[in-house]
This record gives C-alpha cells, structure tokens and sequence, in this order.
C-alpha cells in the first residue's frame, strides 16, 4: 500500500480526525500494512497484545469460541475501524480472537509508536474513549436483547444496528451494502443458521425487507417498528 493511500486512510479514521497533518505524517512513518486472506486467524484470545489495527481494506469479526467450539461473534468491523486497542490500553492479553471475514489489508501500529501518538495527541485518546462507550452501549443492547427478546426480535434489533452503522439512506429505506452471512449473524444472536433464514425471509415475506445477495434494504416500518 503507498504511502499517500496510507495518509488518506488514516485521515478518515474517526479516532485521527483531529490529528494535523503532521501529525498523520508522523503515523504513517510508524504504521505498516500486512494482507491476510480471508479466514485468517489475526490474532487469538490470550496471546498477548502489542499493536493497534485499522482496517484499511476488508472486513473482521471479534470472536470468542466456547469449549464445544461454538463461536460467539462480539461485533463486526469495516474499512476505517480499528481494534485491538484494548489490550494496549490495560497491558492485558487480547481479550477475543479477531477473524477476517473477507481478504483484508490492515495497517498495523506498534504499542510504543501508538502511545507516544496518544501523549503527543491527546485528543485521539479522547476519541477513543468516545468510541469504547459506543461500543459499551451496543454491548448492553445485545446482553439486553439476548434476554428481553425473542429471536425475530433480536435479528431485526441487529440489522437495524447495523443499518444504523454503515447503511445508506436512499429513497426506499436504508440500505445495508454487505450484511454478514446468516451463520455470523446467528453467532452474534445466539440462534442456528436456519432461524436466521426463517428470519429474514419472513422479515421480506412481510414487505419489511428486501434482500439481494449481501444487500439488504431495510423498509422505514422495519425500523421504526424494531426501535
Ligand atoms: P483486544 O482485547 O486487544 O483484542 C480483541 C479486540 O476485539 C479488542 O481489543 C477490541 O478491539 C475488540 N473487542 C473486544 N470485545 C469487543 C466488543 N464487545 N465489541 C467490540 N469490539 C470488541
């Protein structure tokens, strides 16, 4: 990846966004890209942490794998996300495994380049904050959902999440350009596979939703009704 399509990137982050351009010089000097298929493992729960990653291209799922290798899926992460922070940021062990989901180009910080950038930036660790009480948030909706809803119930609380995070307000709805698969979205509800097509086939059988490939148009009555 060039260097200038480093800095644009970077420019983009939520967290940089109050960074000069200096500033995002300085990262750039700092910052390596590394290509992984997809499936691949980037890094394991346990292992111990010592970069932050920003997705420069692809997509990655957090997960954990219970002891019957059943995998529970944490959250979802695109073009412009980052992660990895949290080991960084208590000197602890990765607390989840991170996954892509799609061939992915990630850019790479160093624990030492990323905290001399936090002291010289103070507001990227403010940002960082801001994020990782939205995170929180989404957190307490899902472990509230996970009881207070049943499963229709929490497959549409999660679409309209992720409409609300990465869809594209057009005439008809709002548009999801890439939804995960089915078998990634019932890790992250706790269901099977098949609920989660019953699902959303009901959902477009319904008129609530309309569904083409990876795409999915969300319908206002969908989430006005699913809050
Ligand atoms: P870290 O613990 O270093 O490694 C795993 C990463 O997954 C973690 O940093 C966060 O970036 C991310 N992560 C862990 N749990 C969640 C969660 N519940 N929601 C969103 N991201 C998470």
């Amino acid at each position: 990846m060039m260097n200038q399509e480093i800095r644009d990137l970077l420019k983009g982050v939520s967290i940089f966004s109050n960074v000069d351009d200096n500033g995002i010089d300085k990262l750039c000097d700092l910052i390596v890209s590394k290509d992984y298929p997809k499936d691949s493992l980037v890094f394991g729960q346990e292992e111990a942490g010592d970069a932050l990653f920003v997705i420069a291209e692809g997509r990655v799922k957090v997960v954990l794998y219970g002891e019957s290798g059943k995998e529970i899926t944490l959250s979802f992460f695109k073009p412009g996300d980052f992660f990895g922070e949290m080991a960084l940021l208590d000197d602890m062990p990765r607390s989840a495994n991170v996954v892509t989901t799609e061939s992915s180009s990630l850019l790479i910080l160093k624990r030492d380049a990323f905290k001399r950038h936090l002291e010289e930036n103070p507001t990227t660790a403010i940002n960082i904050l801001s994020e990782l009480s939205m995170r929180l948030r989404t957190a307490d909706s899902i472990i509230g959902n996970l009881t207070l809803l049943d499963v229709y119930g929490r497959v549409a609380h999660f679409l309209v999440d992720l409409a609300r995070q990465e869809g594209e307000t057009v005439e008809e709805g709002i548009l999801i350009h890439k939804r995960p698969t089915q078998q990634d979205i019932a890790n992250m509800v706790n269901t099977s596979r098949e609920t989660v097509s019953r699902a959303l086939n009901e959902f477009q059988k319904r008129g609530l939703l309309k569904m083409d490939g990876k795409k999915v148009l969300l319908r206002p009555q969908f989430y006005t009704e699913a809050g």
